[in-house]
């Protein structure tokens, strides 16, 4: 299904990826040459099939983007985009093994740098993975990175992040950032569009998020996405809806300390639940 679980909340015990080599910030080297020419080909195989399947459905600050990274000629390079991107909105990409401890990613945001996984998946893993990949971290998540209101969502939520440690309040921030960074839909004149990169690295989840009859797209309440539980095996049951990232930003402003125990009070929520008179979206 080529969507990812959430960036957090693993140990690296079990992991994919190789751990040793790396930094005390988890940070490695992108090894560029370690791409051989069949993972060269597969990015672009990749890069190919999603490219078809994004126009009128991706965001436009996602379609306005993704054009201009590179991305067709292969596995983009680390310094490469990072001269774009830091002009664009102060961030950089950092290359890393593979999922970090909370901690350690809530760092990273928290200091304008986005960690993206070096490996590629392997061709047997072309329309499904279960961690995120080089392809998932740099074509889902990168182009928003570009958009300076989320860019500095990512910031505040990862300084929220470093907040709520401790505040046993992990299991809650997971699920706003699976809710909007991952799998967050946007209304737009022109109709609902994606910008969650969980959805938009996947060949087909885009489809069922946008169109099928079966997922309830819900107006997002910062609340709400907060008591909701998540699939990470199968497509989203619910999508919440934005109205801009100005919205995502603006309502996740607020201190959160005293949100946490309000939350906590309420009945969490299934996937897929809905609650009487809650506003649906087509
Ligand atoms: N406002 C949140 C807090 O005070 C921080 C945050 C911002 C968390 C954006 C997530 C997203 O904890
Ligand atoms: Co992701």
């Amino acid at each position: 299904m080529g969507k990812a679980p959430a960036t957090f909340g693993a140990s690296t015990h079990g992991l994919r990826g190789d751990y040793s080599g790396m930094l005390a910030d988890y940070t490695v080297e992108q090894d560029y040459a370690s791409y051989d020419e069949s993972a060269q080909d597969r990015w672009r195989r990749l890069y190919a099939r999603q490219m078809k399947l994004v126009p009128g459905r991706a965001c436009p600050e996602f379609l306005r983007v993704i054009e201009t990274l590179g991305y067709e000629q292969g596995v983009p390079r680390f310094e490469e985009v990072n001269q774009r991107l830091l002009a664009a909105t102060d961030w950089r990409v950092v290359a890393v093994p593979g999922l970090l401890p909370e901690h350690v990613f809530f760092g990273h945001l928290a200091a304008r740098r986005f960690p993206v996984t070096v490996w590629l998946r392997e061709e047997s893993e072309f329309d499904y993975i279960v961690e995120p990949d080089i392809f998932h971290d740099f074509f889902g998540h990168v182009p928003l990175l570009f958009d300076p209101v989320f860019a500095d969502y990512m910031q505040a939520y990862g300084r929220g992040g470093l907040k709520a440690e401790g505040l046993h309040a992990l299991e809650y921030l997971a699920r706003l950032y699976w809710y909007t960074v991952e799998f967050g839909l946007i209304d737009t004149p022109q109709g609902l569009r994606i910008y969650g990169a969980g959805i938009l690295s996947s060949p087909s989840e885009i489809d069922h998020a946008l169109a099928s009859p079966e997922p309830r797209r819900i107006a997002f309440d910062l609340r709400r996405v907060m008591r909701t539980r998540y699939k990470i095996d199968s497509f989203q049951q619910s999508y919440f809806v934005i109205d801009d990232f100005g919205q995502l930003f603006r309502e996740t402003a607020p201190d959160f300390t005293p949100i946490y125990p309000q939350v906590a009070a309420q009945p969490t929520l299934a996937a897929g639940e809905v609650l009487p008179g809650e506003r649906l979206y087509g």
